[in-house]
């Protein structure tokens, strides 16, 4: 496992672009597992900076996310969809067609965590996992557990996930309770991961995550026993 510290957010935002966009010009084909919330999004506005400037190519990239909110659909504004479109997808020559995330609306999600990890094992794994970390140590949403949960499957936010990501909704009310998330096993079956975490907050996590035992109870230690994983701490 490799660590690396930076100074600021906006270091670590170039570095972590740099290193995915490095895997796109290697392999044109390549696929991304992407993920949301606050911490990538300095990442893809370098992605979205380095198509602009034509050294970037993603037409032939295929994409699939870590997660999606149960009852919320694509269209709606805090979708994980609909954050990946604002983001990036709609800023490149990304296929929409190529672009995956889970159907948090599809009448079973048990069964559409068994289609999600068939796609992502039919797209041979991914290429490069990006990953953040929640202060609960969550990568995904695999919330800490008694175990380390391998298929793609509907899970219960915890209440410290619902109230984090309250910042997103006008009240904590509206943050669904639930979401399907990408399992240990599709993570850990990534070619690389590369985790972000940013601010001092997150810094006993990513610690415990990076050098304390391997457990359930902080879900991303997990990554201590990939081949391929790259840290990368922004202290401010
Ligand atoms: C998002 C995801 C989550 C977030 C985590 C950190 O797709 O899977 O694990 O990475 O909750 O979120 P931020 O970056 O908002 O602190």
């Amino acid at each position: 496992m490799k660590i690396q510290t930076f100074a600021s957010y906006e270091d670590m935002s170039r570095s972590a672009a740099e290193a995915i966009a490095a895997v796109v010009r290697a392999k044109p084909t390549a696929v991304l597992g992407l993920a949301t919330g606050s911490t990538p999004i300095g990442t893809y506005r370098h992605l979205v900076r380095m198509y602009q400037e034509g050294t970037l190519d993603f037409s032939r990239v295929t994409t699939v996310n870590l997660d999606e909110y149960i009852g919320l659909s694509g269209t709606h504004e805090q979708s994980y969809r609909y954050f990946m479109e604002d983001h990036l997808f709609r800023h490149v020559n990304i296929d929409p067609a190529r672009t995956f995330l889970p159907d948090g609306m599809a009448p079973d999600p048990v069964a559409e965590g068994h289609r999600y990890d068939q796609l992502v094992a039919d797209l041979g794994g991914t290429d490069i996992q990006l990953l953040g970390i929640g202060f609960d140590g969550h990568i995904g949403f695999n919330e800490p557990c008694g175990e380390f949960v391998k298929p793609t499957h509907p899970v219960d936010l915890d209440p410290s996930t619902i109230q984090a990501n309250a910042r997103f909704f006008a009240s904590e009310a509206e943050v669904p309770r639930r979401a399907i998330t990408m399992g240990m096993g599709a993570i850990m079956g990534a070619h690389r991961v590369l985790l972000l975490a940013s601010g001092q907050g997150k810094k006993a996590v990513f610690d415990a995550s990076a050098n304390g035992p391997i457990v359930p109870q902080v879900p991303a230690s997990i990554l201590q026993l990939h081949p391929d994983v790259t840290m990368m701490f922004a202290e401010g």
